[in-house]
């Protein structure tokens, strides 16, 4: 049975703040669909897993952590699900792919069915390592614990003491479990939450100096997408048959036992609520945009349905993003202009966040749906269902005037930096306008990467590809050996069991170009620092795939395999695959003067490149690749506000040393991409 839309009221989100306080990980229901969707034996609820923060009710999301900029706020993290030995996560671990086994070993014939294994990791947050929420830094409520859990802090066994610095200006960040291996379901199952920072500009009060709006007029939006048993209960299968009570593990049989590329729900879910409505004044709101969603790319619009005729689609109404991932931007930009066909939308991918204000006034007894016309995967697969997926959540511009609106009005056009009383100008590494390098900028190391998804062949029938069976970054999996040896890459670093090839000396400024010769889109998230987007350039792919795969003269590269290693029912758990070719250097510099141990990229560019969105001309900690493109960014191993000349290589300009303790990671943060190898450690150097 369909689930009805906007029915429940959007729940805005308690905020917690505090300098030192306790956070659970726990199994709650929670009313998620409208109340008479659950059949009897199941009133209470969907089966989710909460944060309870500081002694809040456990909810999904968690209550919003609310830090200020320059106080350090020190949390518990308690890991509190079920302990009985029954098999414990809420949804199908995959035990055949790499993840947090607390066994120690992969062993299908001895699967895990003890109490789950969680860690927090504070995303897009300029913190030690030893407070990230690493992947092997996990916990359980038993007390074991993953190779990168510290015990330096005097705690309990089933926690972990974080303390964040909050050294980085105001901004929306979130939180959620980072375990190896099981991050799409410890997610998809609830652990997410909102961490604002707020800083003497953005105080987050009525009375705040850039006239944001504030208090009630200021709501955290986290946008899912979900798939529910008509018993109520979330459902992790393949997604193609929604309405069925759908037993069993996922199924993606064709090319992997258990796990599937991207999990996509069709139903949508706000704040932890079904197609919710929010009633509004008719006045300026200011949102924090999270596309927490596995993998489901939303681009969005505001439309107005009673508009519509069968002739006339509805017409958009502006929205305004006036910040990025790390801040503010440096003025508005507008999204979903009206008056421009091909207006940018609200654009988002997984983990990335938007500041946004829409001006609802003038638009009094209006009701206005927030649609999405994103194409799963993003973007080769097809365009949502109009009614299901393709819409999110309503505003129904019904409630009165309460006070003039005084706010600030992003369609002047005012600068939201560098004026009085605002935040300074961002410290341009790149000219968005341009998309080129900034004047006084220099890269001291140029990185090529190349983004990769190994398809399983069915070699019969050369050419036809099954699917995807793991997905890499730069053809390495994340301990970085290669495969079929103990052999790490020549050049890397070793780390508690992993190997490492990205090395930044802290302080440096690094270009990265992402090549992506995957189908589809991919968020690419660097831990610990913020970064600005460069451009993006075509590549012709097939070309550089030949060049790619003529470095593996016995014929494979990791992704080519017809020797039947990895048949689809004899895949060992835990088996290696054989492919990786011969060492390549991944540390000294190709034609292009650039590492990762792959061809040059110079020679196939067969476009101009073009700049960032406006909307990206900011700090970002997570960005869109695009297929058949190279994709760069500038990364400055320095807080975003360091001058320049202040950023140099062997300067630590944070507050804490990032060079100690256990280093950091970057991956894609399609949740099912990180859980399948697409992850890679990184330990900034001196
Ligand atoms: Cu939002 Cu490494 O994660
Ligand atoms: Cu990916």
């Amino acid at each position: 049975s369909r689930i009805p839309k906007y029915v429940t009221q959007l729940r805005t989100l308690a905020r917690v703040s505090g300098s030192a306080f306790t956070t659970r990980f726990v199994e709650a229901p929670q009313l998620v669909l409208p109340s008479s969707m659950y059949p009897a034996g199941h009133a209470d609820g969907t089966v989710v897993w909460a944060y309870q923060v500081d002694g809040r009710p456990a909810s999904w999301p968690g209550a919003t952590v609310e830090a200020t900029r320059g106080t350090a706020t020190t949390i518990t993290y308690v890991n509190g699900l079920p302990r009985s030995s029954r098999v414990q996560p809420l949804l199908t671990v995959d035990q055949t792919i790499h993840w947090a086994d607390p066994l120690g070993v992969v062993k299908a014939s001895q699967p895990y069915t003890g109490p789950m294994p969680g860690v927090v990791h504070l995303h897009g947050a300029e913190v030690p390592a030893a407070f990230d929420g690493l992947p092997e830094a996990w916990f359980t409520p038993d007390g074991r614990h993953g190779p990168a859990y510290s015990t330096a802090n005097p705690t309990a066994a089933n926690a972990a003491v974080y303390c964040y610095p909050n050294t980085q200006p105001a901004t929306a960040l979130w939180f959620h479990d980072h375990t190896l291996g099981i991050t799409r379901v410890t997610v998809l199952s609830g652990l997410a939450a909102f961490y604002l920072v707020r800083d003497r500009f953005d105080t987050g009060r009525a009375d705040n100096p850039l006239r944001l709006p504030a208090g009630r007029f200021e709501i955290e939006l986290m946008l899912q997408d979900r798939l529910f048993a008509t018993n109520g209960q979330l459902r992790f299968p393949d997604g193609s048959n929604p309405d069925a009570d759908l037993n069993g593990p996922p199924s993606n049989p064709l090319s992997h036992p258990f796990w599937i590329p991207e999990f996509f729900g069709d139903a949508m879910v706000v704040n932890g609520r079904t197609w919710p409505v929010l009633a509004v004044e008719p006045r300026r709101y200011r949102f924090r945009f999270l596309n927490a969603c596995n993998a489901r790319f939303l681009r969005m619009n505001l439309t107005d349905p009673a508009n519509a005729s069968s002739t006339t689609p509805p017409s958009a109404v502006a929205m305004w993003q006036i910040g990025t991932d790390g801040g503010l931007l440096d003025r508005p930009a507008k999204l979903a202009d009206p008056a421009k066909a091909d207006a940018p939308k609200l654009f988002l991918a997984p983990s990335e966040r938007a500041d946004v204000i829409i001006d609802f006034s003038g638009l009094r007894g209006r009701s206005l749906v927030l649609t999405n016309d994103g194409l799963f995967p993003y973007p080769s697969g097809g365009p949502p269902d109009p009614n299901l997926d393709g819409q999110l959540m309503r505003f129904d511009v019904t409630q009165r005037l309460s006070g003039p609106d005084t706010t600030y009005n992003p369609a002047t056009g005012a600068a939201l930096r560098g004026g009085n009383g605002q935040p300074p100008a961002i410290v341009r590494l790149a000219d968005p306008a341009t998309g080129t390098i900034a004047a006084g900028v220099r890269p001291t190391v140029k990185r090529q990467l190349v983004v990769f998804e190994q398809e399983t062949v069915d070699c019969a029938v050369s050419d036809v590809s099954d699917g995807p069976l793991e997905a890499f970054l730069n053809n390495s999996k994340w301990n970085g050996l290669r495969d079929g040896t103990t052999t790490p890459i020549p050049g890397a670093r070793a780390n508690t069991g992993v190997f490492l090839t990205e090395l930044p000396r802290v302080g440096a400024t690094e270009l990265w170009e992402l090549l992506d010769i995957t189908d589809d889109a991919h968020p690419i998230h660097i831990h610990l620092i913020q970064f600005q987007v460069l451009n993006r350039q075509a590549v012709d792919v097939d070309g550089y795939r030949a060049a790619w795969a003529a470095m593996f003269p016995g014929g494979t590269f990791a992704g080519q395999q017809c020797d039947g290693s990895f048949g689809r029912t004899a895949y060992a758990p835990g088996e290696i695959i054989p492919g990786y070719g011969p060492p390549r250097d991944y540390l000294t510099p190709n034609a292009d003067g650039a590492l990762g141990g792959n061809p040059a990229i110079g020679p196939f560019l067969t476009a101009a490149a073009q700049p960032p969105e406006e909307s990206e001309a900011g700090w970002k900690d997570t960005f869109k690749i695009s297929p058949g493109m190279v994709n760069r960014v500038l990364i400055r191993w320095a807080p975003t506000e360091t001058a320049i000349g202040d950023a140099q290589p062997g300067v630590n300009r944070f507050a804490f040393d990032p060079t100690a303790g256990p280093g950091y990671v970057w991956h894609c943060h399609i949740l099912d991409h990180e859980d399948n190898e697409m992850m890679r450690p990184y330990a900034p150097v001196k």
